[in-house]
């Protein structure tokens, strides 16, 4: 086992000090962190430790215990974060629009909504594809948290209850499916591998236990697939990541679209996600990766703080999302910023049917928190991967930074 260097440790003290002081968990809160922590380190018996990716997913997804299968309320205003369909409905309704030329191109085109959170984005995608005479013979969820599918169903039944027998949960990725696979922070929510360069290498960071706390520990082993694909950065962006340097790679998320790309047989996957493109994700100033953790609109860097009672994500780096789907024989129709995305489908568009003016205020106010460049229009991006599928979108078309991947 390789200890953390002195510089290495203190650097994560300090972080860990200098946390914002947080609102404390209720005591049942409490109750099944402390459950999930003996889990955690239960499962770390054997080997002393556990590789990053395995304490993330865990602590995210571990059943009744995780933070997305437990019953804590997660999204929205009275939770932990607030996502593009829970700030604005004109989010849903817009993708619902942009995605309806496909569906129109693709013989028997369906939707498949992956990682549906609360519902609302599906609902409202429903109702404007029905509002314009749109609407999908079926639209599929694939949800992992039995806790979120119930809530999903609560809010379809209460919000297009007319239109709730067109929706259908499954476990699994169809083994053919055509039409639009759509994921809007799906692929931060996987479990990301944590790596650190120490004596030039990289290292896989491992989460250990002592004195009762979680604590940053560089794996002993070689994991041949973070040291590969550190070299490949490092040639690709013509330099060497400096001593020290942490960051994350999101090998899950590569995994996932592999795995989708089987079952697309025509249509588009259209992921919505933080991220950037490879040069500017491992940038020599991104020093300290991008993980970051939420807890009741908080956002810090201390993934041990209560596991299961707050989310934890990373950014995707979207060349390596582009390379694993060329891989599995997709191509990649467009990738672009989300106020591109948003304002080249016409999210605009909306305010010009609003008479009311104090709904014409909060439409206005929520385009300007899902468009501006320092609110949620770039650093979040929107990739569109195809099969069998010509159909060009316009939101793709205001800006194409497919050169920059
Ligand atoms: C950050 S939330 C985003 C929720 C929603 N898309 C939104 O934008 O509000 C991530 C979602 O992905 C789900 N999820 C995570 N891994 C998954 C997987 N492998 N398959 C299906 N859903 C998954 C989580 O349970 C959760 O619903």
């Amino acid at each position: 086992m390789i200890r953390p260097s002195d510089d290495f440790s203190a650097r994560l003290r300090a972080a860990q000090k200098s946390l914002p002081s947080l609102p404390a968990p209720s005591v049942e809160a409490q109750a099944l962190s402390a459950e999930l922590s003996a889990r955690l380190v239960a499962a770390m018996a054997a080997g002393g430790s556990l590789p990053f990716w395995r304490y993330m997913d865990m602590a995210l997804y571990e059943p009744g215990l995780g933070y997305y299968s437990a019953g804590c309320r997660k999204l929205g205003e009275a939770g932990d974060f607030v996502t593009a369909p829970e700030l604005s409905p004109l989010f849903s309704r817009t993708l619902a629009r942009a995605i309806q030329p496909i569906l129109a191109d693709v013989e028997c085109g369906e939707i498949l909504e992956v990682g549906a959170g609360s519902g609302v984005m599906a609902a409202e995608i429903l109702a404007q594809l029905a509002a314009d005479n749109a609407l999908p013979a079926q639209y599929r969820i694939l949800e992992l948290s039995a806790e979120l599918r119930q809530r999903q169903q609560q809010t379809i039944n209460q919000r297009v209850p007319e239109l709730a027998a067109r929706v259908h949960w499954c476990d699994s990725l169809e083994k053919k499916f055509s039409g639009v696979i759509l994921a809007n922070e799906l692929l931060d929510a996987l479990p990301a591998h944590r790596f650190v360069v120490r004596g030039g290498i990289a290292r896989e960071l491992c989460v250990a236990h002592r004195d009762d706390h979680f604590v940053w520990q560089a794996g002993e082993r070689d994991n041949e697939r973070v040291i590969s694909r550190v070299q490949q950065i490092e040639q690709e962006n013509d330099s060497r990541l400096a001593e020290g340097y942490i960051s994350e790679i999101l090998f899950a998320a590569e995994d996932w679209v592999k795995t989708a790309a089987k079952s697309l047989t025509s249509g588009m996957m259209l992921l919505l996600d933080y991220g950037q493109a490879r040069s500017v994700y491992y940038h020599a100033q991104r020093n300290q990766g991008s993980l970051s953790c939420h807890y009741r609109h908080r956002m810090h860097e201390d993934p041990f703080y209560y596991p299961g009672l707050q989310d934890i994500t990373a950014h995707v780096d979207f060349t390596a999302i582009a390379d694993a789907a060329l891989d599995a024989g997709l191509n990649v129709a467009g990738y672009t910023t989300q106020a591109h995305f948003l304002l080249g489908s016409g999210i605009t568009d909306w305010l010009a049917g609003e008479t009311d003016p104090l709904s014409l205020l909060e439409y206005s106010s929520q385009i300007k928190k899902l468009t501006l460049p320092q609110e949620m229009g770039e650093t979040f991006k929107v990739m569109g991967l195809v099969k069998n599928c010509n159909t060009s979108l316009p939101g793709f078309m205001l800006q194409d930074m497919r050169d920059r991947l």
